[in-house]
């Protein structure tokens, strides 16, 4: 048997497409849907996500505004340009990229987002609604990667979801989401004993722990679906090197039923749901949900 490919590109893609249609609809009657991204710092990896956050943002139509401060910005600094974001009518949304320095409390940062502003759905007023099922903006990664098990079945009552990894950007609320979708969640970490035996009871398995290839396929239910969150950079024998998941897609490819693939699953995804985040913040702030 050989696993079925969730294909996070294509799906991403008609994510894109109804999303810049809603954005064109808006824009007839006036709205144009504007999303800031903050950059602190200039770690290679987040400013080649910001830079395909912008691109795609204008892509949809909508207005892109990038914000960038050195690595050695204050807290007060980071703070003060937020509170200014809060009060710009042109920006519906507001995304601070994740990792910040270690000068700089995300905690702090992220409470002084305006809940209907926080695109990531990280404040704890959304952590909440989304764990209370009383709407809130859901986090990008989760999100995709709830529409992504959409896509392979409609009913997940019942299933068994094991997630590995514990983050507050993806392990935490994905278990939320699967608990709203009548799953049995587990929520697997570091501490966790026997995983194997945890995973092999997974109808549902979502990796999110950043270990390359660490989920083998021996720990995979024969028919369960797969959901990879993990993009690890590993070297090859050549001197180069190329991007893996936190799942040994070929050993497990052979024993699921459906599985996404790294890259083009889950990571597509991410983005075109902060578009659609951001199109929903514009549309719920005039009232129009
Ligand atoms: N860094 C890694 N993932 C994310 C994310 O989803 N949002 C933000 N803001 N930063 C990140």
């Amino acid at each position: 048997m050989s696993a079925r490919l969730i294909d996070g590109k294509a799906i991403a893609a008609e994510l894109r497409v109804a999303v810049a249609a809603e954005v064109a609809d808006l824009t007839k009657r006036g709205i144009k849907p504007g999303l800031a991204v903050v950059l602190v710092g200039e770690d290679p990896a987040s400013r080649v996500y910001v830079r395909s956050k912008a691109t795609q943002t204008v892509e949809a139509g909508m207005e892109s505004f990038e914000h960038r401060l050195p690595a050695d910005a204050s807290e007060a600094a980071l703070l003060a340009l937020i509170e200014g974001l809060n009060g710009d009518p042109a920006v519906d949304g507001i995304l601070v990229q994740l990792p910040l320095p270690a000068q700089i409390n995300a905690n702090r940062v992220l409470r002084a987002i305006n809940p209907s502003k926080d695109v990531d759905g990280f404040h704890p007023i959304n952590v909440g609604r989304v764990a209370t099922g009383t709407g809130g903006i859901v986090p990008c990664t989760p999100l995709g990667s709830l529409l992504l098990l959409k896509s392979v079945r409609d009913n997940f009552a019942g299933l068994d979801a094991v997630i590995v990894g514990r983050s507050n950007i993806v392990g935490k609320p994905m278990a939320q989401l699967l608990l709203g979708e009548s799953c049995t969640v587990t929520v697997c970490h570091s501490r966790s004993r026997d995983l194997p035996a945890i995973c092999r009871r997974a109808d549902i398995l979502v990796a999110a722990v950043g270990r390359p290839e660490m989920i083998r396929g021996e720990w995979i239910k024969p028919g369960a679906i797969i959901i990879d969150v993990g993009i690890n950079r590993v070297p090859t024998a050549d001197g180069k090197s190329r991007l893996v998941g936190d799942v040994a897609f070929d050993e497990a490819r052979k024993v699921a039923n459906a599985i996404t693939p790294v890259p083009g699953g889950v990571g597509p995804m991410t983005i075109a749901c902060l578009l659609r985040n951001t199109v929903e913040a514009a549309r719920q702030r005039r009232g129009l949900t």
